[in-house]
């Protein structure tokens, strides 16, 4: 197996590891010779991703916890560091959906998505950056989502958690500036996951269902990939994606435009614009 070790001697800590970007990421990073620690709720998901992983002949250990238990995750980050005496890179992957109307969304289940996607690794930052600042060196990547940049339909707390999120560390990277600690903010577009069979519904219910769009989305070992390269690069912030990616350029340009455009089926607009971009037929779906 090739390795071309651009990481090789460091430790990446990868949470939401179990499926999705998060288990391609730790495919990406193990090509590149990092020793993982590997991070999501389910033990048996995390044991199937390090036998997968395994064959990159890197060292991988798994640490499996629920994020939303803020009061357990201090103790978390002293047993990563413990692992291998050290984090060289945290990946705060780990995240979930929201699928329904402001209206119909109880309070608790937005801030169960707001203790998953913003106060965990909030709790893990905090943890690990003292850490890191001593040593004079360590990076922190943050997977963000276009839902941080700006809000369509039925996904109101998790644009709120995201956007919180791009608050938190823009803040965070101008106090550490010259710290050595380096901080990547991803803005992934739509990618081929099953994020919306694991998103809840505003009654604290699952959505159930992979989103269409979804199925055939950009997919996520390219996207895993493209992270890898934009935190060995020290890039600050960067778009991971199809041509949905434009709606950033659109948003800076013209807010009001964007707002308009999406305001209605923002899915199946963002799709005929993928579809507009790319020169493909219209699906007609
Ligand atoms: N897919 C997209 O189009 C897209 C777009 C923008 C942003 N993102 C972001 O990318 C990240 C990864 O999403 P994905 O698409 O790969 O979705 P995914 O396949 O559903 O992965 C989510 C990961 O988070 C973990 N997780 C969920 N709740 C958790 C909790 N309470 N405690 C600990 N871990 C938890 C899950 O593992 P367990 O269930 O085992 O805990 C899983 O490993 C998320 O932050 C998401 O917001 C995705």
């Amino acid at each position: 197996m090739k390795q071309d070790g651009k990481l090789r001697g460091k430790v990446v800590w990868i949470t939401g590891a179990s499926s999705g970007i998060g288990e391609q990421l730790c495919h990406a990073c193990a090509r590149e010779g990092a020793d993982l620690i590997i991070s999501a709720r389910s033990k048996t998901k995390l044991a199937g991703v390090r036998e997968q992983v395994l064959v990159h002949g890197v060292r991988i250990a798994v640490l499996a916890f629920d994020l939303e238990k803020l009061d357990t995750l201090p103790n978390k980050v002293t047993e990563a560091l413990a692992i291998y005496g050290r984090v060289d890179v945290l990946i705060n992957n780990a995240g979930i959906a929201l699928k329904d109307w402001v209206t119909a969304t109880k309070l608790e289940v937005d801030r169960k998505v707001m203790d998953i996607n913003y106060f965990g690794p909030l709790c893990l930052t905090k943890g690990i950056l003292p850490h890191m600042l001593e040593r004079g060196s360590g990076q922190l990547v943050v997977i963000s989502s276009l839902s941080g940049k700006y809000g369509v339909p039925k996904i109101s707390s998790y644009a709120a958690s995201k956007h919180a999120l791009h608050g938190f560390y823009e803040t965070l990277r101008s106090e550490i500036v010259n710290s050595g600690v380096f901080i990547t903010i991803i803005i992934p577009g739509i990618i081929q996951t099953e994020i919306t069979a694991h998103a809840l519904t505003g009654d604290g219910g699952n959505f159930g269902k992979v989103d269409k769009t979804f199925q055939r989305a950009y997919p996520a070992d390219k996207a895993a990939r493209k992270i890898v390269r934009a935190f060995l690069a020290k890039q600050e912030e960067v778009f991971v994606g199809g041509t949905e990616g434009i709606t950033l350029l659109i948003n800076r340009i013209s807010p009001w435009f964007l707002r308009r455009f999406i305001r209605n089926h923002p899915i199946k607009r963002l799709r005929k614009l993928k579809e507009f971009f790319s020169f493909k037929k219209p699906s007609g779906a």
